[in-house]
């Protein structure tokens, strides 16, 4: 795999390979509590366009546990702003001898045209395009849940997953979608109808229109953003009506299963998708999330970049450190 642009690079084994890879690094960080040298000399780009709190500081703190360098490029303020392309900027990039690019861009399709093109020699990693797809979300859920209902191990065989709201304009949804069900997972979407793609039918998961019919059944209930900047026109009557009809409130957290968990990849609209109570509830994990990405993206750069295999992860990170 030379890039990470969509889940459908990823076979099962790929996938679980990166899940395995970051249950190894977040143990020896606990562990050890110091930076590995695995990726010292190596460059490491965030070139990001789109606003992004925790996916690219989690990016960061990833590669900087590797040890890499690291290089923050965010559009606003730079040559981009006074109308730069892509291209020359990913030629400038290129210049500067970039290992890997982390690229986050409002349109779908951004980080697929600088990896087809080739305009760097780096690894590209997708961190969210458009609506399209944001693989290393996807990966760190994936993560999060096996954590908690699979005890790290294996696929996720037997789950019932529930991803609930804006599914029309969220990468998030669609990688998750792809992933969950790559390994083994049932997912059902949750929406109103305007809030769904068309031929969302054809993404293999179950549909409903009510959060209250599936709330119970599920072992993971994943709360979506509602992507108001995405929104040109009036998806819903109003935000009452919305967080009555598809909110994540303590009435439903108490309908859900005992050993269910609550995510978000955040940010939360509190109030709309989800209360205060939901949130901050006993089976909410949104925090460890984000936690949980670093170590996700440290395997990502690792098995990318890192020019090693999971397999001798143990023993490359003792010999050097
Ligand atoms: C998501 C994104 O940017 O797609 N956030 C994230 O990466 N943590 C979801 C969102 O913005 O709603």
């Amino acid at each position: 795999m030379r890039d990470l642009l969509s889940i459908n690079d990823l076979t099962k084994d790929d996938a679980l390979e990166i899940l395995d890879t970051a249950v190894q690094l977040s143990a020896l960080s606990e562990s050890t509590n110091r930076k590995f040298p695995t990726l010292r000399g190596r460059t490491v780009v965030n070139l990001f366009f789109e606003d992004s709190t925790r996916t690219r500081i989690s990016f960061e703190a990833a590669a900087k546990r590797l040890s890499a360098d690291v290089i923050n490029f965010s559009a606003k303020g730079s040559s981009v702003s006074k109308g730069e392309s892509l291209k020359d900027t990913a030629l400038t990039l290129q210049a500067m001898g970039a290992d890997a690019v982390i690229i986050r861009h409002g349109a779908s399709g951004a980080p697929a045209q600088l990896a087809r093109k080739r305009w760097i020699d780096g690894a590209v990693i997708n961190a969210g395009d458009g609506t399209h797809e944001h693989p290393t979300q996807a990966l760190l859920d994936a993560f999060t849940i096996r954590r908690h209902l699979k005890k790290n191990n294996g696929d996720l065989a037997g789950l019932r997953i529930a991803i609930v709201g804006d599914v029309l304009h969220s990468r998030v949804a669609r990688s998750n979608v792809l992933l969950l069900q790559k390994l083994g997972a049932e997912v059902v979407l949750v929406a109103p109808p305007t809030l769904l793609p068309v031929g969302v039918e054809q993404w293999g998961a179950t549909i409903s229109f009510s959060i209250d019919e599936v709330i119970a059944s599920c072992d993971a209930v994943m709360m979506l953003r509602v992507q108001k900047e995405r929104m040109e026109d009036l998806f819903f009557p109003s935000e009452r009506e919305y967080a009555r009809n598809f909110g994540l409130n303590a009435t439903r957290i108490a309908a859900m299963k005992e050993s269910a968990i609550v995510m978000h990849p955040g940010p939360m609209n509190r109030g709309l998708e989800i209360t205060a109570e939901g949130a901050d509830s006993h089976k909410s994990v949104i925090v460890e999330q984000v936690a949980n990405g670093v170590s996700v993206r440290m395997a990502v750069l690792y098995l990318l970049i890192g020019g090693a295999t999971s397999r001798d992860l143990t023993a490359q990170i003792g010999e050097q450190s």
